[in-house]
């Protein structure tokens, strides 16, 4: 057993909760602090205790940090939708920089001095390179990106005004459950809407097939989300030991267009299934790839499952939260 513990805010979210299981089975303590907003208490093993609260409560950060005394904290408690931030931009501020302005105060006012926050390629926007690198501009095209930045910028400030250690994940496309309890059960991500789509018995939706991509739909870096989790436990691990302050994209540094998801899901699945063509969706990037040097050099962290990894693990959650559904065959074909 490591001599340490992390508070994980947002613990029980779909990310957070297998964080929570990657940094217990590298023999670290956890403590949770959640809202239960989108969380689900059921995806934390009973040993691990949930404080049951919001960040955007000043004084239930301060509460936490003083009870739990953790070695470190790890902010995970965000909203993640880009659409739903463009509509609703001030809940975004107030939940995802409000938040993180909370817990630097009660950081710095209980000398917790680690932080890891869960940032997002969000914040790039909408590049125009083969691979993105952590120098690149960051001009983001939504309220979500724009508070990821905004929150990692103030980290790295508070960073080096108050002498923390503090790292910040920039995660890319996260896909896949360790577990069916830890499926990402509220997403509106590409793979749980093509999974949806299935079980309605019809063809998933492609927003764009007219990019200037190979096949002329978007391209992504989907990372599996245990992956994910494990870049938490290298950053703590890092933390405990050295006093850095640094960003790092987490992601495979491999692009997959929505065609290719789909045939992934094809082959995970053994399903027939054709799809349906509808216009762009505002904001979507034709190409966002990382370039995942720097959290290899670095953390000596790289992600190991492939696409197909991460999908059939979805698969495998996702059908156990439907097993009346399994193998269904949509009806109708590809129209376009
Ligand atoms: C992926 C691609 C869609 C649904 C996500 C997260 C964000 C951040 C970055 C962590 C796009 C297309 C989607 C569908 C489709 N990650 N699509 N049909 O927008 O890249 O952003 O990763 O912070 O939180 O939201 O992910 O899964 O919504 O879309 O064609 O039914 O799939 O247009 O090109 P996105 P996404």
């Amino acid at each position: 057993m490591i001599d340490s513990c992390w508070l994980i805010v947002g613990g029980a979210g779909y990310i957070g909760a297998h964080v929570v299981q990657s940094l217990l089975g590298s023999g670290r303590r956890v403590i949770v602090l959640d809202d239960l907003s989108t969380g689900i208490a059921a995806r934390l093993p009973p040993e691990v205790q949930l404080l049951h609260g919001s960040a955007t409560d000043p004084a239930v950060v301060v509460e936490a940090l003083r009870s739990t005394r953790p070695t470190g904290v790890m902010h995970l408690a965000a909203k993640k939708s880009p659409t739903e931030s463009v509509s609703d931009p001030l809940t975004y501020a107030r939940e995802n920089v409000v938040g993180v302005i909370n817990l630097l105060e009660a950081v710095r006012a209980s000398g917790v001095a680690r932080v890891v926050f869960s940032s997002s390629c969000a914040v790039y926007g909408s590049p125009d390179a083969e691979r993105v690198d952590e120098s690149a501009a960051m001009l983001p095209v939504n309220p979500y990106g724009e508070s990821k930045l905004y929150a990692e910028r103030l980290l790295e400030s508070a960073a080096a005004a108050y002498q923390l250690g503090a790292i910040s994940l920039r995660y890319f496309n996260v896909v896949g459950a360790a577990a069916p309890a830890l499926a990402d059960t509220g997403s509106s991500n590409l793979v749980p809407l093509v999974f949806s789509a299935l079980r309605a018995c019809s063809p998933p939706r492609v927003f764009g097939a007219d990019y200037p991509t190979p096949d002329g739909t978007c391209i992504r870096d989907y990372v599996d989300v245990e992956d994910v989790a494990d870049a938490h436990v290298r950053a703590a691990e890092v933390l405990e030991r050295h006093t850095v302050n640094a960003t790092y994209n987490v992601g495979r540094g491999e692009g997959a267009s929505v065609l290719q998801v789909l045939d992934a899901v094809r082959a995970v699945t053994g399903l027939d299934f054709g799809h349906q063509v509808l216009p762009r969706r505002p904001g979507d990037p034709a190409r966002i790839v990382g370039q995942v040097d720097r959290i290899a050099r670095e953390l000596g962290w790289s992600a190991r499952r492939t696409l197909a990894d991460m999908v059939a693990s979805a698969w495998a959650a996702d059908s156990a939260h439907h097993p009346q559904l399994v193998g269904v065959r949509p009806a109708g074909h590809d129209p376009s």
